[in-house]
């Protein structure tokens, strides 16, 4: 078969971004292949037939940024809807806002206190280990936001995306706790923010859609049975690898870290369960983290919608194994020894650019791999189709 000017591997935010640039602004034939029966990597959605919900099939993604290239960049390729996120939860039988601000804290305490009042109360309770070195995450949140807040919502949750009691996890985890002392519970602070208006697959297939763009679903880089294989390309053509830099050189140094989700699905005889799009669990006795209600993303779409019928799913967060989902790099200290050893094989490789959240062992949003993706193209794509 004809060889392209570039074989990309990895058909999400990435591959496609590079494919698209590749294609547009040096006139490249590029073949993207991805291992997957779809396009668009974790971004990927469906629609789902019996309630009109448009589901993210790895998890929830809002897409939101402060950077104009990247807003530019995705407005070439789909328009945004208003949505603005927010997220609820549900503490002791109770409906509170996140991220905790003072409408949290108020209905927490029963009280009506002031800003100032609540940041007072906020620090007196924060002075519970003034002056202590908190060695695990209990400590570490006791001395960030206080006992009672940091036990009513902190505490449990992030002990399930662990699975670990808290006791355990190291202080680290957590850097900072944002509390609001105002009632703005709009989770995001960037300039735009939306979800893409006729859904995440059909902005991405226009990305692919230039006819110099081919993408090839359902095939392997590493099956060598297939002639876009690992073996029969580098070196000899330019690549551009998307997948996990591990698995590249066959975890020759070891396995690195990632958590992954489990997703249940729950459908209901309602038109609306949560009246949101997302209710964390911020308690032990609920075994999930958090329940996401699709269609809610998509108010606008409400005509199109079942109104007597809805999905959610529940996430449930655990480490991974090989063969899971990679979904959030665990990165402690090993871990990011583990891939400076990885990365330092991988920039020896003869025309071959390491990309993405994968390639790279680093939680992205979508904005942030959009913006590398097209840093990479300009500084190390570009100049190998070039040659
Ligand atoms: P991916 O999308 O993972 O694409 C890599 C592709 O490579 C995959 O399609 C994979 O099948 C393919 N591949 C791997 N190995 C091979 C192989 N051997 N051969 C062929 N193909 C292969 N970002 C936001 O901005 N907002 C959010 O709200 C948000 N929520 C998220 C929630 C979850 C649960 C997760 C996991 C991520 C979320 N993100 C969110 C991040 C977002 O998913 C990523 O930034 C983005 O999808 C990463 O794109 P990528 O191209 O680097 O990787
Ligand atoms: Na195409």
């Amino acid at each position: 078969e004809h060889m392209p000017d570039l074989v990309v591997v990895g058909a999400g935010l990435f591959g496609l971004t590079v494919a698209q640039q590749a294609a547009e602004r040096a006139g490249a034939h590029v073949l993207v292949i991805d291992v997957r029966d779809h396009i668009g990597g974790n971004a990927y959605s469906y629609m789902d037939e019996e309630t009109g919900a448009e589901i993210h099939r790895y998890g929830a993604h809002l897409f939101h940024t402060s950077n104009r290239r990247v807003w530019d960049y995705v407005n070439r390729f789909t328009s945004f809807t208003g949505y603005v996120h927010r997220v609820y939860a549900t503490h002791d039988g109770e409906v509170y806002p996140l991220p905790i601000n003072l409408g949290t804290i108020n209905q927490f305490f029963h009280a009506h206190y002031t800003p100032a009042e609540a940041k007072a109360l906020v620090e007196e309770q924060a002075g519970e280990l003034a002056g202590t070195d908190p060695q695990n995450l209990n400590d570490k949140g006791v001395q960030l936001i206080g006992r009672p807040l940091y036990e009513a919502f902190i505490k449990n949750y992030t002990g399930k995306q662990w699975q670990t009691d808290p006791s355990q996890l190291p202080a680290d985890i957590i850097k900072r706790l944002p509390v609001r002392f105002n009632y703005d519970n709009r989770y995001f602070k960037d300039t735009w923010e939306g979800l893409p208006t006729d859904g995440y697959t059909a902005w991405m297939e226009r990305m692919a859609a230039d006819p110099r763009i081919e993408v090839r679903l359902g095939v392997d880089f590493f099956d060598s049975s297939q002639p876009w294989n690992k073996a029969a390309l580098v070196g000899k053509v330019p690549v551009v690898y998307t997948g996990p830099v591990d698995r590249y050189f066959d975890y020759e140094l070891g396995d690195l870290k990632w958590r992954t989700v489990d997703f249940k699905e729950v459908r209901y005889d309602e038109g609306d369960h949560f009246g949101c799009p997302v209710m964390n669990y911020s308690d032990a006795d609920v075994p999930y983290t958090r329940a996401i209600e699709f269609k809610n993303f998509n108010p606008e779409r409400a005509d199109r919608q079942n109104p007597d019928r809805t999905v959610v799913w529940q996430e449930y967060s655990r480490f991974a194994e090989r063969g899971d989902e990679p979904y959030y790099p665990v990165n402690t200290e090993a871990d990011r020894k583990l891939y400076a050893a990885y990365e330092a094989k991988a920039a020896a490789e003869p025309q071959v650019v390491f990309g993405g959240r994968l390639g790279t062992y680093k939680y992205y949003d979508m904005h942030q791999v959009i913006d590398t993706a097209l840093t990479a193209y300009d500084e190390r794509v570009a100049p190998m189709l070039a040659r």
